[in-house]
């Protein structure tokens, strides 16, 4: 018989007084280039700056930090930091239950990087034999016993009662929104925030409830804990949402959650993924993961959804090119270039790699994906090739190239994956850029045309551009669209793309001054009241019901159909520290500060300026209360904008070339 919740929680009351330690301990349910700008910046940026220039402006247009990554040898690594014991305990790994909702993992032992590393390498080899032949005979071999293992519910009061009255800030009145016709070097010199202190101190309390402890070790954040809401999923830890959580504990030299986090990961990435009776790619990283309790073993066990259990079953392709990510930033971050190194880290990124980086039917250097993704991950009409994919795409291949190592097989992929960074740029910035020049050029396109020298390469019918784009476009500033595929240019207005194309040089630099153009010509559109709309226009009436299939959440201006998201503040900011125009993100921090500690660090807000608290968003969303502390952090020292990418002049020597050849 399946026990009630209540039974569940009562054991789970009983197990948590006798069991391990951590603050917060892990819960859970289930029964199933550089700046152009710089006179703003103190001088730690300028002098940052400096350096970041000539690191990556070699003569031979080498890109340093890969150079320095590529050449070090063992001996000169400094010593590692002390580890957390991953080492396997004799019996091994044991898979308590495998179903279509989630892969659970029990860990017999306290870590199982160890065996992961030797299992993912002969995985490796089966699939790739020429990736390392010599090693394919290796009979160690992880034997997976499977049984039905019974979930439980180990929630610990910490988990769901938390004091209310924490720090609030009192802020009281709603300023007005600034116009967009303020000056803005006006917002120089005022104190952006008088109770900016207040709300970073209780931010950062409430990022460290939101920990995760698996063998005492913190790995993660919670999504949200909000004790008014029902969990569903979010009593996990989502890899997205992790990474400003991530960022933050970097600018504020705490490491080690970082690296426990990627070690982690990458250990639920060696796992065999199923859903229902198919199985998933090897390099799949999970969309997230809790830490359970196993009553039997008296251990803490791993779970995660690899997309089996995510509404509309979908895997998350940005988790793979998240976790890419924030391995550099810590790399970049701690100059611990042991973690990036290690033979098992050095596999899980070619794992993700030869995900994306396989030949198949593909026309477009672009990644085919399916609707619910990646951050928006419900259908939402971004199948085919969404610009937050590419984006971050681009971004991953730039960094794993940064640290992969060339030796054996290394150095074939670095050839893919170089190859494929210039096409892809070369595609986005050429089909995805749209300003008034080329929406006029669009308009008046010819159809039906054939061979190499057509100019509408995608047979786009103008009558199938949006009214709204042409309202939208202003005489200054682009975007980069949602979307291109055959006869289709989604012309939507996507932020977390667009910022992460300027974060990567995805964007040529007159690009993303364009679209920090265009951000200050719509603030009223893209920034409203609360920051950041992630797409812009809604899906309204006919459209809303074709393209999300009549979804509830998704109703116009709400949720991931117009809604405005915090989270989004840090990525803005990144992008304006970037380009040069920290007024911008200065403005839209100053916003966010009068209303999200009061509303409770809402995860999204609705409404056509985003004034209203969302219809079903939780309050206390960790990623909105990490977001803000990774803005504030970035916009106070902007040498903490460590994820950010300098301009490989390779990329746009050869993109121009190419470009010109046309
Ligand atoms: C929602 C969001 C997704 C996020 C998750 C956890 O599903 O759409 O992007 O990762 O919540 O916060």
């Amino acid at each position: 018989m399946t026990p009630t919740l209540l039974e569940l929680l009562a054991v789970a009351r009983e197990d948590e007084a006798s069991q391990s330690p951590g603050p917060a301990k892990a819960s859970v349910t289930s029964d199933t280039g550089t700046p152009t700008y710089l006179e703003d910046f103190p001088e730690s940026l300028k002098a940052w700056s400096e350096n970041e220039k000539s690191e990556s402006e070699s003569p031979n247009g080498e890109n340093e930090l890969a150079d320095s990554l590529l050449n070090l040898s063992v001996s000169s690594i400094p010593e590692a930091e002390e580890e957390l014991d991953y080492s396997l305990e004799k019996e091994g790994p044991e898979l308590i239950d495998i179903s279509s909702e989630y892969i659970v993992i029990s860990p017999s032992s306290d870590s199982m990087e160890e065996e992961t590393s030797k299992s993912n390498e002969k995985s490796l080899i089966s699939d790739s034999e020429k990736l390392n032949p010599r090693s394919s005979d290796s009979s160690e071999n992880v034997e997976l016993s499977k049984s039905k293992g019974k979930k439980r519910v180990t929630l610990s009061d910490e988990d769901v009662v938390f004091s209310e009255n924490l720090s609030l800030t009192k802020i009281s009145t709603l300023r007005p929104c600034p116009s967009v016709a303020m000056k803005l070097d006006i917002l120089d010199s005022i104190d952006i925030s008088p109770d900016g202190s207040a709300m970073m101190e209780e931010a950062w309390e409430r990022v460290k409830k939101s920990y995760v402890y698996f063998k005492g070790q913190p790995v993660g954040t919670l999504a949200a804990m909000d004790p008014s809401a029902e969990d569903l999923n979010y009593n996990q830890v989502f890899v997205r949402d992790f990474v400003p959580s991530g960022l933050a504990c970097l600018m504020r030299n705490e490491p080690d959650i970082v690296k426990h986090f990627l070690l982690k990961t990458l250990h639920l990435q060696g796992w065999e993924k199923r859903i229902d009776n198919f199985t998933l790619g090897e390099g799949v990283m999970p969309a997230s993961f809790k830490v359970l309790f196993d009553p039997h073993r008296q251990k803490e066990i791993l779970v995660a959804d690899f997309g089996g259990s995510a509404i509309g079953r979908v895997a998350p392709v940005d988790s793979g090119f998240w976790w890419i990510i924030l391995l550099r930033s810590y790399t970049k971050c701690t100059r611990d270039h042991t973690l990036a190194d290690r033979p098992e880290v050095q596999r899980g990124m070619k794992l993700i790699l030869n995900l994306c980086l396989s030949d198949g039917f593909d026309t477009f250097p672009t990644l085919l994906c399916a609707d619910g993704c990646s951050m928006i991950d419900r259908r939402m009409g971004i199948y085919g090739y969404p610009i937050e994919i590419q984006a971050l795409f681009f971004f991953a291949l730039r960094c794993a190239r940064q640290m992969l190592k060339a030796e054996r097989d290394g150095k074939e992929l670095i050839e893919r994956i170089d190859k494929r960074i210039k096409a892809l740029s070369f595609h986005i910035q050429k089909y995805y850029w749209l300003d008034f020049t080329q929406l006029n050029n669009i308009y008046r396109y010819k159809t039906e045309e054939y061979s190499h020298t057509a100019v509408n390469k995608f047979n786009v019918i103008p009558e199938s551009i949006p009214d709204w784009v042409f309202d939208f476009m202003p005489l200054r500033g682009g975007y980069l669209i949602g979307n291109v595929s055959p006869a289709r240019m989604d012309f939507r207005w996507f932020l977390v793309g667009n910022c992460i194309a300027i974060l990567s040089c995805l964007a040529t630099s007159a690009q993303a001054t364009a679209i920090m153009d265009l951000v200050e010509e719509r603030w009223e559109d893209l920034v409203g009241e609360m920051p950041l709309k992630i797409v812009y226009p809604a899906l309204e009436g006919h459209e809303w019901r074709t393209v999300t299939g009549f979804d509830p959440k998704n109703t116009r201006w709400s949720y991931h159909n117009g809604g405005s998201w915090p989270v989004l503040l840090w990525l803005l900011t990144a992008a304006c520290i970037k380009t040069g125009r920290p007024q911008i993100a200065k403005r839209a921090i100053e916003l966010a500060e009068q209303r999200l500690s009061k509303d409770g660090w809402a995860e999204y807000y609705d409404g056509k300026t985003g004034r209203y608290i969302g219809k079903q968003a939780r309050k206390y969303q960790t990623w909105s209360i990490s977001g803000y502390l990774v803005a504030k952090m970035m916009i106070e020292n902007p040498a903490n904008l460590l994820i950010s990418l300098e301009e490989d002049k390779r990329i746009a020597n050869s993109t121009h070339a190419r470009s010109a050849s046309y």
